[in-house]
């Protein structure tokens, strides 16, 4: 678990985050109380998914073609892209935001570089 260098309190619901954690670009999105950690790049052609996206109730949805992410399982709801993002733990301790990016919770595969 490595800190986002992001606080709590500065994340605005429906405004996701990009954050760098050891190495791992990783898009935060404030959902009511908690914080959803998924990979930054989307699965269809590798656009980040906090730049421009937009959050629909428990999704992140993808500026350049519109595809919705799950932020809980990391699942595409809708077309073009196929193939889920990485999901990642979070913790939350004193404003502090910590993302464990050494594994997908949802198993999917990290794109590749
Ligand atoms: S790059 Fe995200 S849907 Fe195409």
């Amino acid at each position: 678990m490595s800190e986002a260098h992001a606080r709590f309190s500065r994340l605005e619901e429906g405004r996701p985050v990009r954050v760098d954690v050891d190495g791992v670009p990783v898009c935060l999105v404030r959902v009511g109380g908690d914080v959803k950690a998924v990979h930054d790049t989307c699965s269809h052609q590798q656009w980040s998914l906090a730049d421009g996206g937009a959050v629909w109730g428990n999704g992140v949805e993808c500026s350049l073609h519109g595809s919705t992410f799950d932020l809980d399982d990391g699942r595409p709801s809708s077309l073009p892209a196929m193939k889920p993002v990485p999901t990642f733990a979070v913790t939350v301790v004193d404003d502090i935001i910590t993302v464990d990016t050494t594994t997908a919770l949802n198993g999917a595969a990290f794109p590749a570089h």
